[in-house]
C-alpha cells in the first residue's frame, strides 16, 4: 500500500511488514526518511533531519543562504552529481554545455495498483493488480528539462520493495548519461556489516561479512557478465544479526552485466547504499526526446534475520520473476554426458549413457559441448550451429529421436553468444566480434566474444537456434557462456557511442532471449556460465534454473550452494551427481552424499551410469524416487539454514513444505570429528501444538519440542549425508 501526505509532501511504502518513506523537505529536496519494521502511523516529520545540521561542521555549501542546509548531510533518496550532495550520486550526466549538474526538483507522480514491465530488461511482475502498488514519482531539472522517474513497487505478501529509474531526456539537446544507477539508500547510521558473495570459477558465491568502514566499500562487475567473481547482491545487517534474527536489508539488482554494488560511510556514520549499473566502462548518449531505463533493484527488509530476508527472495524470485510454463512445475531428472565423455563421444556413446539413465528413471539426456561443426576440443567451430556429421551421422533429428524411444526427453547445449577464430561463422564475419580495429582480440578458452550491440549478430544467433529447436525434438537448452569480455569495441557503433557497448550488448542479449523464449515455451531453458559465472536476477527471468557451478563435488557444492542461497532459491540452481574422485578437486565422497546435495536444487546426473556398481546404481533409483517425493519441499518450501557450513564441521538445512505438512531437515557432515559433541538442531516454522512424526522411525513430537529443544545430531563419518522427514500428523 502507498499513502501520500500532500501537507508534508511524504510517500510512505507499506508492505505486509515493512516500510519504506521518502518525501519532500522543505517542499524541494527529496530525502529518505525510513526504510524498516513497519510502521503503523504516518507522522514520521523532517524536524528529526533539519536537527542534524545543528550538530554537524564541514566545508560543505549550504542550500539556503538563512540556515545551514546541506544536502552533504541529508539522507538524499536519488542523489545528483553537481551540487552541495558530495557523496556517490545515483546520477550522473553531461549537458550541451559541458555542465554535469542536475538539480531536481518535484513535478508530478501518480499512485497505481499492479507493477508494469521495464522495456527492454527483465523485471519482477504481478499476476494480479491488488498484489503490489506502485509510486511513479517524477522528478525535474528547471534548467535543462530533463525528467527523471523514481519507479517504487511495493509488494504486500512478498515483502519486498523494488526501484527503477527512467530518464527522459526532455531538453532539446542531446545529453551524455555518465552514471545511472538504479537505487541509493541513506542509512542515518553505519553500524552495520557489509555481506557480498564474491568467488571464481568453480567456488561460486562464497559469503563474506565484514564491518563497514569509513570512506566506501564495494563490489562490480566491468567483465560484460555479473561474474563469478562478484554477484549483484549486497546485505547489510547489523552486527547481532544473524540467520533468524535482527534486521538485515538485501540489495539485489535484475541485471546480468557489468555492475556497481556497495556502500560509502561518511565522517557522520552515515551510510550510503548504491546499485546499478556500472558506471566505469558506462557512457549513452540520450537524445532529445528519448527515454533510458535503469534496471531494477530488488530491497528486501527482514527483522527476521539473513534468513527471513532470504525466504523474501526466495519467493518473490521463484513466484514472480522466473516465468513460463516451467516456473512451478518439477522440472526433468536429467542426465548430461560432460564430466561422463567431455568431447570424445559418438552416438553408440551418448545412447548407451542414456539407455542406463533411462532404466532408472531419468527424464532427460542433455547433449553437452561438441556436437557441431568440427568441434572435438576447445579449440573451434562456436557459431557453426550444424550437427557434426562424424560423431552423428544420423544427424540430431535420428539420436533425438532414438533418446525419445526410450522414454527420455532430448536437450542441446549452446554457447550462442561466442565465435572461435577457427570457424566458419568468423571466416565469412570477422567483425562480428567484440574487437576494436588495430588491436588484438584477446582470446578466452581460444574463443571471443559475439558483438550482440549489433542486430544482425543477434538475428543470426536467434535463427541458428530457431533452426535447430524448431527441425529436431530438443525439449530443454542449456545455454553457455564461458569468457569474459575484452578488447571492448564494436564496428557499427560510431566513436561518441562506444560508451554504450556494454548495456547494448545486455539489451541485445535479453532480446534474443525474449523472442526464443517465447518462440519456444515448451523448451526448458537453463543459463550456463563456465558454471555459475551468471547466477543472476536478470537471467532468471528468462530462463527459470541456472547452472550453480561446474564445481560438482559434493563438499564444496555445499558452500557454493549455502552462499547461492543468499538471494536465490534452490528451484533456481542447477545440481548433479558427478563421478569420484571429483573432476575439479580429486575427492570422493559417497554417492548418497553426492545425490542428497544435488537434490534440493534441480537434480541431475553427470556421469555415466554404467560405471557405477549395482550397489550404486541401487542407490540411485532410490534417490531419484526421493526427490521425485519430495523435490517439491526443496524448491517451493522454506529454507532455515539452521547451521550454515562456516562452522566447518556440518552444516544443517530445513526446508517447510509450502503446506507446511512437510519438514525435511538435511545435514551433512563436513569435517568428522572422532567421538563428537551432541549438537541440537532447533528446527524453525513449525507450529508449537502441531505433532510431526519422523517418517522413518514413526516416532512423534511436538512442535515446541522440535523447536526449542532440538533433535540431537552427533557427527558420524566424513561427508555423510542424511535428510530426516517429518510429516505433520
Ligand atoms: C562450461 C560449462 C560446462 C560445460 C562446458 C562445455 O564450462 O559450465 O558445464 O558445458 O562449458 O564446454
Amino acid at each position: 500500500m502507498i499513502s501520500f501526505d500532500k501537507d508534508k509532501m511524504i510517500f510512505h511504502l507499506k508492505s505486509n511488514n515493512t516500510s519504506y518513506i521518502l518525501g519532500f523537505l522543505k517542499e524541494k529536496f527529496l530525502v529518505h526518511l525510513y526504510w524498516g519494521k513497519k510502521l503503523e502511523f504516518n507522522d514520521l516529520d523532517y524536524d528529526m533531519f533539519l536537527d542534524v545540521m545543528k550538530y554537524r561542521r564541514n566545508m560543505c555549501a549550504s542550500d539556503y543562504k538563512d540556515i545551514a542546509l546541506s544536502r552533504d548531510c541529508l539522507p538524499m533518496e536519488y542523489s545528483t552529481f553537481g551540487n552541495t550532495d558530495q557523496r556517490t550520486p545515483a546520477f550522473h550526466a553531461t549537458y550541451k554545455n559541458g555542465s554535469f549538474i542536475t538539480e531536481l526538483e518535484y513535478d508530478s507522480h501518480v499512485i497505481y495498483n499492479g507493477k508494469k514491465g521495464i522495456n527492454g530488461l527483465p523485471a519482477t511482475y504481478v499476476e494480479n493488480e491488488d498484489e503490489a502498488q506502485s509510486l511513479e514519482l517524477t522528478l525535474k531539472d528547471n534548467l535543462t528539462g530533463v525528467k527523471i522517474v523514481l519507479i517504487y513497487t511495493v509488494y504486500d505478501e512478498l515483502d519486498a520493495i523494488t526501484r527503477s529509474v527512467k530518464i527522459i531526456n526532455n531538453s532539446k539537446d542531446d545529453v551524455r548519461l555518465d552514471s545511472v544507477l538504479s537505487a541509493v539508500v541513506d542509512f542515518k547510521e553505519s553500524q552495520y556489516d557489509y555481506i557480498h558473495l564474491p568467488g571464481a570459477w568453480a567456488r561460486e558465491r562464497h559469503p563474506e561479512r565484514v564491518p563497514v568502514m569509513t570512506g566506501k566499500q564495494m563490489v562490480d562487475s566491468a567483465r560484460g557478465n555479473s561474474s563469478a567473481q562478484h554477484n549483484p547482491f549486497f546485505a547489510l545487517v547489523e552486527k547481532n544479526t544473524d540467520e533468524n534474527s535482527g534486521n538485515a536489508y538485501g540489495f539485489n539488482l535484475v541485471y546480468s552485466g557489468n555492475f556497481t554494488a556497495g556502500v560509502e560511510v561518511d565522517p557522520y556514520n552515515t551510510c550510503r547504499a548504491f546499485l546499478g549499473i556500472n558506471p566505469f566502462g558506462f557512457e549513452w548518449i540520450l537524445k532529445s526526446g528519448d527515454e533510458f531505463a535503469s534496471p531494477e533493484a530488488v530491497l528486501v527488509y527482514s527483522d527476521k534475520g539473513l534468513g527471513g530476508m532470504s525466504r523474501v527472495y526466495h519467493k518473490l524470485y521463484r513466484t514472480r520473476l522466473c516465468r513460463g510454463k516451467f516456473r512451478d512445475k518439477e522440472r526433468y531428472v536429467l542426465i548430461n554426458n560432460w564430466e561422463a565423455t567431455y568431447f570424445n563421444f559418438d552416438e553408440e556413446k551418448i545412447l548407451n549413457i542414456a539407455r542406463k539413465a533411462s532404466q532408472v528413471g531419468v527424464e532427460l539426456l542433455v547433449l553437452d559441448d561438441g556436437w557441431f561443426g568440427k568441434r572435438n576440443s576447445d579449440n573451434c567451430s562456436l557459431g557453426d550451429w550444424y550437427v557434426n556429421k562424424e560423431k552423428l551421422p544420423g544427424g540430431l533429428t535420428q539420436l533425438a529421436s532414438k533418446v525419445n524411444e526410450l522414454g527420455m526427453k532430448f536437450g542441446l547445449w549452446f554457447e550462442p553468444e561466442m565465435v572461435s577464430p577457427d570457424s566458419d561463422c568468423y571466416r565469412a564475419h570477422p567483425d562480428w566480434c567484440i574487437h576494436s580495429e588495430g588491436r588484438t582480440r584477446s582470446e578466452g578458452r581460444n574463443q571471443l566474444v559475439l558483438d550482440l550491440s549489433r542486430q544482425d549478430v543477434c538475428d543470426y544467433i536467434y535463427n541458428c537456434l530457431y533452426e535447430n529447436l524448431s527441425t529436431v525434438n530438443i525439449e530443454y537448452v542449456k545455454w553457455d557462456y564461458n569468457r569474459t569480455m575484452s578488447n571492448i569495441g564494436s564496428a557499427l557503433l560510431p566513436a561518441e557511442r562506444q560508451g554504450e557497448f556494454f548495456h547494448r550488448y545486455i539489451l541485445g542479449l535479453y532480446s534474443i532471449l525474449e523472442k526464443l523464449t517465447k518462440a519456444f515455451p515448451d523448451v526448458l531453458f537453463e543459463s550456463c556460465s563456465s558454471g555459475g559465472a551468471r547466477f543472476d536476477p536478470g537471467m532468471l527471468f528468462y530462463m527459470p534454473q541456472t547452472w550453480t557451478s561446474d564445481d560438482t563435488d559434493a563438499l564444496e557444492r555445499v558452500y557454493i550452494q549455502y552462499g547461492t542461497s543468499m538471494c536465490y532459491p534452490y528451484s533456481a540452481m542447477g545440481a548433479h551427481v558427478s563421478i569420484v574422485p571429483n573432476h575439479q578437486v580429486g575427492r570422493t565422497t559417497p554417492v548418497q552424499t553426492r545425490g542428497y546435495t544435488a537434490m534440493v536444487g534441480q537434480f541431475g546426473y553427470e556421469l555415466d551410469l554404467n560405471k557405477l556398481t549395482d550397489a550404486e546404481i541401487d542407490v540411485v533409483k532410490e534417490q531419484i524416487k526421493t526427490y521425485k517425493k519430495y523435490g517439491e519441499v526443496f524448491h517451493k518450501g522454506e529454507l532455515y539454514r539452521l547451521v550454515t557450513p562456516d562452522n566447518n564441521y556440518f552444516c544443517s538445512n530445513e526446508f517447510v513444505s509450502e503446506d507446511r505438512n512437510t519438514i525435511i531437515v538435511s545435514n551433512f557432515v563436513l569435517r568428522a570429528v572422532p567421538n563428537s559433541p551432541v549438537y541440537y538442531l532447533k528446527l524453525k516454522g513449525l507450529e508449537s501444538d502441531g505433532v510431526y512424526m519422523d517418517e522413518k522411525t514413526g516416532k512423534s513430537y511436538r512442535g515446541e519440542i522440535l523447536m526449542s529443544s532440538g533433535i540431537p545430531y552427533q557427527l558420524s563419518a566424513d561427508y555423510d549425508t542424511k535428510i530426516i522427514v517429518f510429516k505433520k500428523q
